[in-house]
């Protein structure tokens, strides 16, 4: 979902779209907006893509200098336009992001005194709330402020009042809201990418906040009812990030963006002139502890379960790593002696967020991988590294996947550097070896142009499994989340050992097998096991090194050759074909990669 409000001099139609444009790639299913006039508060709605509103818009038009608008990713009711924010009543419109879990006593509530609901939403008891507090005599403030007070959950809100056109009321308790200030006025955003083209300043706001905000002016106080500053910060995202720089798809932008990804983020943490690493950069505190529990969801789980191995090998401290939905509720007992690590692209997601309270509920240090440094778990960590991917806008998270493996691998060589496991020389030797990695991956990009005939016989099938073991298991895991989330096509991944167990029931000539075996101890196991499924009819897609590729010339009905690398940027490289191979099955079959049906960026809901 997202949010964007602007008042400003000029007219706030087309920012308002501009500013849902740039949330679209969180995800969503319907929106809308409401701008006041001067005949009162007026409503344009569609359900499907923003182009409908747009459509809508030219022929209904709609201006003025105050109002709110919305994005929908569906959670209670269908995305209609009946369910499309903003939720109205002649006094007050609302767009809210998150969820209010005891909506359906609130909603007995209000219809017993005569409040009557329009849609299925949980949203749409705010402004009821709020209407019955006016109804009653009461400011429109503290209508607000009242009607905040019953909602349990979580909630964004933007709020327009009829009776006060020129303001907007921003609330925030669990769903982050960035305020910017722009040449023409002010903006409310759920996301900071939002304000790129209309402000140059922001502040976040805190739990508990309201914020009054009016085109020259705006006021913050926070849950005690109190005056409250929060600092205005220079906005960090560029227009310039947000374009497809002549790329078909933000998702291949930023699989190309990868070499300097990792660049940045060497350079951020390493010296490059004397290949070391840069002490200071992580939290002095991280190799206090003997062990490591990581918690994280989708693709930033799987970068936790590759560096699982990185810091076992290299800094011999045990690792387990937890789903955060499966996490914070299993009641794990904790050691003091454990350092918890959240990692979180967006740093929002709800089930992250939730663990990462519980962890410090329990008093024990937490520290986060984070890729944005405005949001709530950059807030509420002790500590945070960041992940320097830049703004990623593809669904599918590709860039930021591969800024995480880089942060996880220099910590758990910064980790090994402090328990005198590792010396200056293999410090240095590995480092050195590091900064090769960004041409090492641009030639890898460069000679994967041919994967696309691969790609096209993936794209009739029903099912695929991919298979690895070692690192290239959580890869797998990788490579099979990012088929089925944006080609559709179902996909899972085994630990190859496991096959004889279970899954070599489903092989035979439509059960596709993407093998990911590179050099190393455990290359001739995996090879045996391809041989295993080639034997029982499998087209098998293997991805490995000249050798492992010779080894099994016979078997395999495609073969994507990988240079060869030192085993530590092993995990970092052979990720390329497979966002590859993903992204073009999807764009043979021609769905929608950037926003996949469904699925949203950042889940901030449970
Ligand atoms: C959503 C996104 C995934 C992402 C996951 C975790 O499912 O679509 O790309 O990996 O959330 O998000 P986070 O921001 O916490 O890394």
């Amino acid at each position: 979902c997202g949010i964007f409000a602007a008042i400003s001099e000029t007219s706030v139609t087309s920012a308002l779209v501009g500013g849902l444009r740039a949330l679209s790639y969180r995800g969503y299913d319907s929106s809308g907006l409401v701008i006041a006039q001067r005949n009162g508060l007026q409503r344009r709605r569609a359900p499907g893509k923003l182009d409908a509103l747009s459509t809508l818009l030219k022929e209904q038009p709609l201006e003025g200098f105050v109002g709110i608008a919305h994005t929908r990713w569906a959670t209670h009711g269908a995305p209609s336009e009946t369910n499309a924010h903003p939720h109205m009543t002649p006094k007050v419109a609302v767009v809210h992001n998150g969820i209010i879990e005891n909506y359906s006593v609130l909603k007995a509530d209000l219809e017993s005194d005569g409040y009557r609901f329009n849609s299925e939403t949980d949203s749409e008891c705010i402004p009821l709330l709020i209407t019955r507090n006016l109804d009653k005599g009461l400011t429109p403030e503290v209508a607000l402020r009242e009607a905040m007070a019953m909602l349990d959950g979580s909630f964004g809100i933007a709020v327009i009042f009829a009776s006060e056109s020129d303001t907007v009321y921003a609330a925030r308790l669990g769903s982050p809201l960035v305020i910017g200030q722009g040449a023409t006025g002010h903006f409310i955003a759920s996301d900071a990418i939002a304000m790129a083209s209309v402000a140059r300043n922001l502040c976040m706001l805190e739990d508990g906040d309201v914020a009054k905000v009016r085109v020259n002016e705006m006021s913050i106080t926070n849950t005690a009812g109190d005056v409250t500053h929060r600092e205005m910060k220079a906005l960090q995202v560029s227009e310039h990030d947000q374009g497809k720089q002549g790329y078909r798809h933000y998702m291949l932008k930023e699989i190309h963006q990868q070499p300097e990804v990792v660049r940045n983020t060497l350079n951020h943490y390493c010296d490059n002139a004397s290949f070391t690493l840069k002490d200071e950069t992580f939290p002095s505190n991280i190799a206090r502890f003997d062990r490591l529990s990581i918690v994280a969801c989708g693709t930033s789980y799987y970068a936790g379960m590759v560096a699982r191995t990185w810091f076992e090998k290299y800094a011999a401290i045990p690792v387990e790593a937890d789903i955060a939905s499966e996490y914070r509720y299993r009641e794990s007992p904790l050691s003091p002696n454990t350092l918890s690590l959240f990692i979180s692209q967006s740093g929002e997601t709800a089930d992250t967020l939730a663990a990462l309270r519980y962890t410090k509920e329990q008093g024990l240090s937490c520290i986060s991988l984070l890729n944005v440094d405005t949001s709530t778990m950059a807030a509420e960590s002790d500590s945070f590294l960041r992940t320097l991917a830049g703004v990623e806008i593809g669904v599918a998270s590709t860039k930021a996947f591969t800024g995480q493996l880089m942060v996880l691998l220099l910590m758990a060589l910064r980790i090994a550097k402090a328990s005198g496991r590792l010396n200056t020389a293999a410090e240095k030797a590995a480092i050195k070896e590091l900064f090769t990695l960004p041409v090492g991956l641009s030639n890898v990009i460069d000679q994967l142009a041919s994967i696309k005939s691969i790609a096209s016989s993936l794209m009739q099938s029903e099912h695929t499994l991919f298979l690895g073991r070692g690192t290239g298991f959580p890869l797998a895991q990788e490579g099979a989340l990012k088929l089925k989330e944006i080609s559709y096509i179902h996909a899972e991944a085994y630990p190859a050992g496991e096959l004889k167990h279970g899954p070599i029931a489903l092989i035979d000539d439509a059960m596709p097998i993407v093998l990911v075996a590179p050099p190393g101890p455990m290359m001739s196991k995996t090879l045996s096991n391809l041989r295993e499924v080639a034997a029982r009819g499998a087209k098998v897609i293997l991805i490995s090194n000249h050798e492992g590729i010779e080894l099994a010339s016979e078997h395999i009905t495609h073969a994507i050759e990988m240079p060869d690398c030192d085993p530590v940027m092993m995990p970092v490289l052979y990720t390329l074909p497979l966002q590859l191979l993903a992204y073009h099955v999807a764009v043979l079959k021609g769905t929608d990669v950037d926003q996949p049906r469904n699925l949203a960026k950042s889940v901030t809901v449970e």
